[in-house]
């Protein structure tokens, strides 16, 4: 995958000579901690790829895919507020290790230095890639809203739990393929296929957090496993066993996720045990190849260099053996 390594080293690049200490300290070092904690820099790759496929400049997309990059950290910081998570890539949270005013503070003038990197695009483009932002970002804040109203609810059904995800995840990767697209001056219909394709991987992928968040590998998850158990996450997870299980598994399941924060340990094992036993482990890793494929089968209908194709269709696959 040397190719798709070369996107990836071309970005930490820019992000590298983007990324240096500010005064007032307390407000830019948080900054400087999230953006320099890895990560797997998938949102700003497929900028560079989508740009690349379409025979646009790569180096012009920098801004664009650093511009989703700092938005997404700032997403997680507020995230992980919102989440009571301890931990991000293996590290404290930055609520954690300074306090909640400064996540919020800090977290607010990321949103704003995301748009700050918009300043480098022409007219034309500046205003096509602030209005996809505007309107990605603000979704995003919807799916997060709905992602928090539904701990409290056991009547969320799958088609709102996807609409939900589709929101707080999807539209982000899907915005960083389009903006990829923009760049290169691809044509509307091109823009159209390549949001579609980010869409549907997006989907994917968030399936996949949440796969992972319940059987994941503390080692290498990089976050707190389990931690949507404890905070009563709606995931596919538990719709679904709630749907294939027992009159006695629904029973189980609702007691758990209704009552007070205690035992958590044994409410993760029991939890873990349903999933597993209901079968919605499993649909959930069908449900992962299945809007994979959807994504794939978008990527056919696009019309670009083959072998630019194939990348994104090894990229695609790579993330569902994703451990991180
Ligand atoms: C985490 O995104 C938030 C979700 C949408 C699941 P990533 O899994 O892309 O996080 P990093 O940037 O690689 O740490
Ligand atoms: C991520 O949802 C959505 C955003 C950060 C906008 P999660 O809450 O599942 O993300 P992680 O698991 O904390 O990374
Ligand atoms: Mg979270
Ligand atoms: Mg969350
Ligand atoms: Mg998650």
């Amino acid at each position: 995958m040397k190719a798709i390594q070369h996107y990836q080293s071309q970005f930490l690049a820019h992000l590298e000579q983007y990324n240096h200490a500010r005064t007032p300290r307390h407000l830019y070092d948080p900054i400087q901690y999230i953006l320099g904690l890895g990560g797997k820099r998938l949102r700003p790759t497929l900028t560079l790829m989508t740009a690349d496929c379409f025979g646009g400049d790569v180096s012009a997309s920098l801004d664009a895919a650093l511009a989703i990059e700092v938005f997404h950290n700032f997403s997680l910081i507020h995230d992980d507020i919102m989440d009571n998570a301890p931990l991000r890539r293996g590290q404290q949270t930055v609520h954690e290790k300074w306090d909640l005013n400064t996540g919020i503070l800090s977290g607010d003038a990321m949103l704003i230095m995301a748009y700050q990197l918009f300043e480098s695009y022409n007219a034309t483009q500046f205003q096509q890639l602030t209005a996809l932002f505007s309107k990605t970002a603000l979704e995003v804040c919807e799916g997060q809203q709905y992602d928090v109203d539904f701990e409290t609810r056991f009547d969320v059904t799958i088609p709102e739990y996807i609409k939900m995800i589709e929101y707080k995840t999807a539209v982000l990767v899907a915005a960083a393929m389009q903006m990829g697209a923009i760049v290169a001056d691809a044509t509307k219909d091109a823009q159209q296929q390549c949001y579609d394709f980010g869409r549907n991987l997006g989907v994917a992928f968030q399936l996949q957090d949440d796969y992972l968040d319940a059987f994941g590998d503390p080692k290498t998850f990089g976050k707190q496993v389990g931690g949507d158990i404890i905070e009563n996450k709606k995931t596919y997870l538990f719709l679904k066993a709630m749907e294939l299980g027992t009159l006695e598994t629904q029973t189980e399941l609702k007691a758990l996720y209704g009552n007070a924060k205690e035992n958590l340990d044994q409410k993760i094992v029991r939890t873990l045990h349903l999933f597993e036993q209901s079968g919605a482990a499993d649909t959930t890793k069908q449900a992962i190849q299945s809007y994979t494929k959807a994504a794939f089968d978008v990527l056919e209908t696009i019309e670009m260099d083959p072998n630019k194709k194939q990348l994104l269709r090894d990229f695609g696959s790579q993330l569902m053996t994703r451990t991180s």
